[in-house]
């Protein structure tokens, strides 16, 4: 049975707010917290479809939670909890994982429901321990490790450390063939839809998030698959978006291509950080997107759980590295011999950068780096030192610094694959000729520009054009749909100038902008005055085109400043590059 309860608060001036509850298997009840308007997640990751945050109720002999909620679903979500179960009756909270929207409610069930154990991974039971401020039976347990809730339920727990953070943990119940897998296997999709019926509906959510929150653990990813393989899984009862029931192996064989893939790329880059210091997650998440671009794969490792064997593996193989140091104060003794063993295992053809968060008046990074330099490694970006909050320009910075990293990666790589054209073919291709225009966009405070050739008109009812943008491109994250740009056409005899100047190689956060004239157009993006006319469009939607995006677009409005004026044309001779 499906119930919807509203949320006290307005639909008309707060997001939408609802729950959902369903049995989903004997004695097991989902709970499903439905926020329907919420459009970004961990800051980086932009949300098209809200997100659910699900929990999940098994009533054997013993009674168990599994996973709570985000805290804006206190009042909804406790109630619901409480005209289900007697919470004095609660003998089990198994947390899956610790970050807040599935243990934002963790301090006020254990007011409610002193009595329970909680049971999760060592670190997910250290973390719970800062959280909630008063003592708390708990009982650790990891691969291999059982609990009997009776009635044929009985609960294995697989873990799953950084999928996505190294507390993870997965919930088997042999007796329902239920797999609780909280983050993995999840999507950011809200609909009151229970289950995944319509898998080409989800499945570009589904590869979203998998890109931005498992793709760079790959390796622990197929670690997770093949811990999971021998079960009989008939359900996979996930922490957000539909619950998987009727296309488990399609899902499952995804992730498992997906992260063969990743491991299987010659080139990546490995980027040690250390969790829990505010804002390394953010700046490492960011940068390891903009590598991501470029097409190179990313292996993240925490160095306050990494082992050593690990941390040596990852540095000798990688082709880059990235370091983040937390401040000065904040370094631990076990994190130096870490720094000690990445040293110890680079090598001068390797490119390393580095950043610092925190804010201390110490810099530790500067060493460091003159030891990264005297062992021959070669700097991809200056360093990155954040001693304030970040910000979107923050965001901006190290994408880009990351993407500048990914090509110098991949730069060899293209040449080679550019020579490889069949030069019959690579003259032919070359005949395709083009206009020239200058694509600018902004969002919020962030804004950028690119010479675009590749653009032609895509229909006319609506009216809408294609852009086709390399995937490394740093305004590629501008052009989402939903997005808008503006796509300035530049004048046949008078666009070396402009041409010249976005041609240049910018510096990471550097702005495009300066020494150039524009004025904002009535979407936001800026308007070059010297050009012959503009669009001002919308990203509708976008086409996987291998090594570029093929962005379609509407278009909203547009001007001619020159009526009798034509457009700059763009002739090549081969067809392997612009
Ligand atoms: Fe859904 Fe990592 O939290």
């Amino acid at each position: 049975m499906v119930t919807l309860i509203d949320s006290p608060t307005s639909a008309a001036v707060q997001p939408r707010l609802t729950i959902q509850t369903a049995d989903i298997a004997a004695h097991t009840t989902a709970i499903r917290c439905l926020d329907w308007d919420r459009d970004r997640f961990d800051i980086e990751f932009e949300l098209r479809h809200g997100t659910t945050y699900n929990s999940f109720l098994v009533r054997g002999e013993k009674t168990a939670l599994i996973d709570t909620s985000h805290r804006k679903f206190e009042a909804v979500y406790l109630q619901q909890l409480q005209d289900l179960v007697d919470l004095r009756s609660l003998d089990y909270l198994i947390v899956n994982h610790t970050e807040p929207d599935h243990s934002g409610l963790i301090p006020d069930l254990l007011e409610l429901a002193p009595q329970v154990t909680v049971v999760g991974s060592k670190v997910a039971i250290q973390f719970l321990e800062k959280l909630v401020h008063r003592p708390f039976e708990s009982q650790i347990v990891k691969s291999g490790h059982s609990l009997d809730l009776g009635q044929g339920h009985g609960l294995q727990f697989i873990s799953a450390p950084n999928l996505h953070w190294p507390d993870t943990i997965l919930t088997y119940d042999s007796g329902t063939q239920v797999l609780y897998t909280c983050d993995v296997f999840g999507m950011h999709y809200c609909d009151d839809s229970l289950f995944d019926e319509t898998p080409e509906r989800l499945e570009p959510d589904f590869q979203y998030y998998y890109n931005c929150l498992m793709g760079p653990n790959a390796r622990s990813v197929l670690m997770a698959l093949k811990r999971i393989a021998p079960l009989q899984v008939g359900l996979v009862a996930t922490g957000h978006g539909p619950l998987l029931q009727h296309h488990i192996s399609h899902w499952l064989g995804q992730y498992d291509a997906w992260s063969q893939n990743q491991v299987k790329a010659e080139t990546f880059v490995a980027l040690f950080y250390v969790d829990g210091y505010g804002v390394s997650d953010r700046l490492v998440q960011t940068i390891a997107d903009g590598i991501s671009k470029t097409g190179v794969a990313i292996e993240l490792v925490d160095l306050s759980v990494a082992d050593t064997h690990e941390v040596r593996t990852l540095a000798q193989c990688a082709a880059g590295l990235v370091v983040g140091m937390p401040p000065q104060s904040s370094t631990s003794t076990t994190l130096d011999p870490l720094l000690g063993t990445i040293l110890a295992a680079v090598h001068p053809k390797q490119m390393i950068g580095l950043f610092e968060s925190g804010g201390g008046q110490d810099e530790p990074i500067y060493p460091l780096r003159n030891r990264f330099q005297e062992l021959g490694l070669q700097e991809a970006f200056e360093p990155i030192l954040l001693k304030t909050e970040p910000t979107a320009a923050t965001d901006q910075l190290c994408r880009e610094a990351g993407t500048d990293l990914g090509q110098y990666l991949t730069h060899k790589q293209s040449q080679q694959a550019n020579t490889d054209l069949d030069p019959e073919l690579n003259q032919v291709i070359g005949r395709l000729s083009t206009g020239l225009y200058i694509l600018t966009a902004q969002k919020g405070d962030v804004r950028s520009a690119m010479l675009a050739s590749w653009v032609i008109q895509g229909s006319f009812e609506p009216l809408g054009i294609v852009i086709a943008v390399a995937k490394d491109r740093a305004i590629e994250s501008l052009l989402h749909p939903g997005d808008t740009f503006v796509l300035n056409v530049l004048e046949e005899d008078n666009y070396q100038s402009l041409m010249r100047h976005f041609l240049l190689r910018f510096p990471p956060g550097a702005d495009r902008f300066a020494g150039v004239n524009t004025y904002p157009a009535q979407n936001g993006s800026p308007i070059l005055l010297e050009t012959l006319a503009y669009l001002e469009c919308e990203v509708t939607s976008r086409l996987d085109g291998n090594d570029h995006w093929l962005v379609y677009s509407t278009i909203q409005t547009g001007r001619v400043a020159k009526l009798n004026a034509l457009t700059a044309t763009h002739h090549r001779k081969l067809g392997n590059h612009y």
